[in-house]
C-alpha cells in the first residue's frame, strides 16, 4: 500500500533533493579519503564506518575512498579492518554478508597509529595518505573527520597544517574539508576560540560542523511541511499559534560518558545544538531558495530575534533538574548522583525547561517551551505547535467550558510522523466534545526505511553540501543564548538545582513553568 502511494504521486513530488546543492545524482562525489581522529572511539563503531558502508551498499557512494583510522591505540591494518568488520555485524542497519561488495569495502579501511600531539605521527600519517593517493589516481581530496574528545581538536588541526595535508587548491590540489563533532565548545568563549583555531587552517567553507538532528529524516520534513504545504505556512504565525513545545525525553542515563556529561550537562550536550536547531527550522523566515547560505541566514537571524533570558528573573524561565533513583520501563535504575563516576555532590543538571520568546513580526508573545532530559519516561522527539482557541466560545451555550487546542505535533523520534488534533462530536445525543487525532505515519506511508543521519550528513561532506551543517555565527549565537545562564549556575550554588524520579516526566518546577501562563505539557 505504502509503496502504491508513493509512486502514484511522484509525478509531481519527486526531484533532486533541494537540501542537496549541485545535486545531480550522485556525480559531484570525487574519490578521496576520509581520515578519521579517533578511530578507536564508539563514534566511528557505531556511526562512521556503518554509514560509510551503507552509502556504499545503496549505490550513493561509488567513487574509490580510502578511510583510514588515526588514533592512539597500537593496532595494525587488518586488526582495525576485524574491529570494523565487528563493527558492521553489530551496527550497520543493512546486514553486511548480503553485500557483495563487503570485502572490497573492508579492504579500503586501514589504521594509523598516533599521538594528536606529535608532529612525527603527522608526518608519517601525510606519507601514508600521499601513498594511497598514488594508488588511487586522481585529485588528492580529504576528509579530515574529528571524532575525538574536543581538547584534542586545536592540536590536530595545528598538527594537519604542519605535516602538509592542508593545501586547498582545487584545480591542482583537490579539497580538503573538515568535520567536527560536538561539542563545538563549552561556552561562547572556548567557541570563539576553537573557531580561531580551525580559522588558522582552513577556510569556513571547508569547515562542517555536524550535528546529527540536522541529518534525521523528519528534521529535515519540517521544512517539506512547512513550506511545501499551503494550508500550513499561513497559519505559522502569533495569530493562530497560541504557544510551541518542544521535548526532547530521553530514557537512557549516562551509560559510560560519565566523565563527559558530568562536566557539560544536559544543556550544553543538547540544547546548545541539536534543540536549537529545531527550534530554528521551526521558527525560522523561509527562505528565498535552498541555497546553504540562504538556510543559515535565515536561522541566524531567528537565533538574533530571540530574547536574552532575563537574569535578574532566570528562575521564572528556566528550570534545571537532576534524576533521582527510580524506574525506568520497569527496571530500577540508580539516582544520578549514584552513578558510577559521578561525584555524590554533582550538581550537574540532567534535567532543562526552558521559556523562550522571539521578539519579531511572526512570533512577538509566543511562548517556546523546551524541556529536554535523561532518564525520564519514554524516548522521545516531538515538536507540537499548539493553536489559539477559536474567537468565539459557542459551545458555552451547551454546557463546553473548555475545549481542546488543536495541536499539531510533529514527531521526530520514534514512529516518525505527524498527527493532527481536532475536536469533534462524540456520537449520541449528547454534545460532547473529544479530541480525535488525524496521524500521518512515515514508515507506514513510505514503507522504506530511512537511511541513518550520519549517512546523510557525510554523504553531504563528501559531496561538499554545508546546508545541514552549523555555521560558525549559528553557534557563537546559541552559545551566546545560553552563556548566561551556565555562567549564573557555575557562580550561584544557591540556584536551585529540582530533583526527578527517574521514569518520570521532570521536576514539578517544569510544569509551574508552564502553568504559570496557564498552560500544561503535552502529554506523550
Ligand atoms: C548526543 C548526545 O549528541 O545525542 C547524547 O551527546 C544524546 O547525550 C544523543 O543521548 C541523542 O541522540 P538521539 O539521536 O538518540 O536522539
Amino acid at each position: 500500500m505504502g509503496n502504491e502511494k508513493v509512486e502514484s504521486l511522484s509525478g509531481w513530488q519527486t526531484g533532486v533533493n533541494p537540501f542537496r546543492r549541485n545535486q545531480t545524482g550522485h556525480a559531484d562525489a570525487e574519490p578521496c579519503s576520509i581520515i578519521i581522529f579517533g578511530a578507536s572511539g564508539d563514534l566511528t563503531r557505531r556511526k562512521l564506518v556503518p554509514a560509510l558502508f551503507n552509502l556504499t551498499v545503496d549505490g550513493s557512494l561509488t567513487v574509490p575512498f580510502d578511510i583510514i583510522g588515526f588514533a592512539r591505540r597500537d593496532k595494525n591494518h587488518s586488526e582495525f579492518r576485524d574491529d570494523m568488520q565487528k563493527a558492521l555485524d553489530e551496527f550497520s542497519r543493512t546486514n553486511p554478508v548480503r553485500f557483495s561488495g563487503l570485502e572490497k569495502f573492508l579492504m579500503s579501511i586501514s589504521y594509523c597509529r598516533g599521538n594528536f600531539d606529535n608532529p612525527e605521527d603527522f608526518k608519517a600519517l601525510a606519507g601514508y595518505i600521499r601513498e594511497l593517493e598514488t594508488q588511487r589516481g586522481g585529485p588528492p581530496n580529504r576528509l579530515y573527520y574529528l571524532a575525538t574528545p574536543p581538547d584534542a581538536f586545536p592540536e590536530i588541526i595545528r598538527n594537519l597544517k604542519k605535516s602538509g595535508l592542508t593545501v586547498d587548491n582545487p584545480v591542482t590540489e583537490g579539497w580538503q574539508r573538515i568535520v567536527i563533532e560536538k561539542p563545538y565548545g563549552n561556552d561562547l568563549k572556548s567557541a570563539w576560540m576553537l573557531t580561531g583555531a580551525v580559522h588558522s587552517v582552513f577556510k569556513e567553507n571547508q569547515v562542517y560542523r555536524i550535528d546529527h538532528y540536522l541529518g534525521k529524516e523528519t528534521v529535515q520534513n519540517i521544512l517539506a511541511f512547512r513550506l511545501g504545504n499551503g494550508i500550513f505556512e499561513p497559519l505559522w504565525n502569533r495569530r493562530y499559534i497560541d504557544h510551541v513545545q518542544i521535548t526532547v525525553a530521553e530514557t537512557l542515563g549516562v551509560e559510560g560518558r560519565a566523565g563527559y556529561f558530568d562536566a557539560s550537562g544536559i544543556a550544553r550536550d543538547m540544547l546548545q545544538s541539536h534543540i536549537l536547531q529545531l527550534f530554528s527550522l521551526i521558527a525560522m523566515e523561509p527562505p528565498v531558495s535552498f541555497d546553504p547560505e540562504y538556510i543559515r541566514d535565515e536561522k541566524v537571524k531567528l537565533l538574533r530575534s530571540v530574547r536574552p533570558i532575563d537574569m535578574d528573573n532566570m528562575q521564572r524561565q528556566v528550570v534545571r533538574g537532576q534524576y533521582q533513583n527510580g524506574s525506568v520501563g520497569g527496571k530500577s535504575v540508580l539516582g544520578y548522583r549514584e552513578e558510577p563516576s559521578i561525584s555524590e555532590n554533582s550538581r550537574t543538571e540532567t534535567y532543562l525547561a526552558m521559556r523562550l520568546e522571539i521578539d519579531n513580526w511572526r512570533w512577538s508573545e509566543v511562548p517556546f517551551y523546551i524541556r529536554t532530559g535523561k532518564r525520564l519516561a519514554r524516548k522521545i522527539t516531538e515538536v507540537d505547535i499548539v493553536f489559539k482557541a477559536p474567537p468565539h466560545r459557542i459551545f458555552k451555550q451547551v454546557g463546553i467550558e473548555r475545549l481542546q487546542p488543536n495541536v499539531l505535533g510533529l514527531r521526530i523520534q520514534p514512529e516518525e510522523g505527524m498527527s493532527l488534533c481536532i475536536g469533534s462530536k462524540r456520537p449520541g445525543q449528547s454534545y460532547e466534545i473529544n479530541p480525535v487525532s488525524m496521524e500521518f505515519n512515515y514508515s507506514t506511508s513510505f514503507g522504506i526505511p530511512s537511511p541513518e543521519a550520519y549517512e546523510r550528513l557525510l554523504l553531504d561532506t563528501i559531496l561538499g553540501d554545508s546546508t545541514l551543517f552549523a555555521r560558525e555565527d549559528e553557534v557563537e549565537l546559541s552559545w551566546g543564548l545560553l552563556d548566561p545562564v551556565l555562567k549564573a549556575w557555575e557562580n550561584d550554588p544557591s540556584i536551585h538545582l529540582a530533583n526527578y524520579e527517574a521514569g518520570s516526566w521532570g521536576p514539578h518546577e517544569a510544569d509551574i513553568l508552564l502553568s504559570r501562563d496557564g498552560r500544561s505539557w503535552r502529554d506523550l
